[in-house]
């Protein structure tokens, strides 16, 4: 059982059910990026990890110069992890990993409205639904209209979660592009597009509540 975030990463090497999810996360952020039109493509990661999805795919990406990013995570040595990254791939002048809290608006300040949202291995970390509700909601602050949403939300106990994020995502402006399962079954990823306007200033500064923990991560 990893004791903190920075050993929860470890599990990309042993867990199929992470690997397959990274490898359909890539694979939405490639479609994001083949789908933007010339210029400037600006992304935001929310809880971000160590950033191996997007910094992944911008090493294989025509489109890498074109992106300016801003990944915001807690953990200091997965941020240190990051910036290495983002260092030994040409690509510290556009991409900034801030060690700082996610769950609050500032930190995106200069950054969004963004044409790609990350929000990878949150919504398993809310206590409910409700919680969930207002980080969807707090997405159009984060989000241009047209913007690609590219999520995951795991199953448990047989309960298919990721149809309850499907379920609000569509009541609330955000069509559905994709939506894959993982090979294993029970870990969904989306991509959706958020279809409404921008909202230039948040609603609340504080966008949503983590409250899970690495060694019972969803
Ligand atoms: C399940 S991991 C997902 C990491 C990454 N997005 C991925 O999919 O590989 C959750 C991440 O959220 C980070 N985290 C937890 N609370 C946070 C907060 N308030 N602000 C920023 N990051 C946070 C943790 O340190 C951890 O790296």
């Amino acid at each position: 059982m990893p004791k903190d975030w920075y050993e929860w990463h470890d599990l990309y090497k042993t867990e199929p059910r992470l690997q397959q999810r990274l490898e359909i996360v890539q694979e939405f952020i490639t479609h994001s990026l083949n789908a933007s039109p010339d210029g400037t493509i600006r992304v935001v990661s929310v809880c971000a990890g160590d950033g191996r999805d997007l910094l992944g795919t911008l090493k294989n990406h025509p489109r890498a110069k074109d992106v300016y990013a801003r990944l915001v995570e807690l953990n200091p040595q997965l941020v240190e992890r990051g910036r290495a990254t983002i260092e030994s791939l040409g690509l510290a002048k556009q991409i900034e990993f801030v060690n700082g809290d996610a769950t609050i608006a500032s930190n995106y300040v200069g950054a969004v409205p963004a044409d790609i949202v990350i929000v990878c291995g949150v919504f398993g970390n809310l206590t409910d639904e409700a919680q969930l509700s207002r980080l969807l909601d707090n997405l159009r602050f984060l989000s241009k209209q047209g913007a690609f949403v590219i999520w995951t939300r795991g199953h448990s106990q047989g309960i298919a979660h990721s149809d309850t994020v499907r379920r609000i995502l569509s009541a609330s402006e955000f069509a559905e592009v994709n939506f894959k399962l993982t090979a294993t079954g029970d870990m969904g990823v989306g991509i959706h597009r958020y279809q409404g306007e921008n909202l230039p200033q948040p609603k609340e500064q504080q966008l949503f509540v983590f409250s899970g923990v690495p060694n019972r991560a969803r």
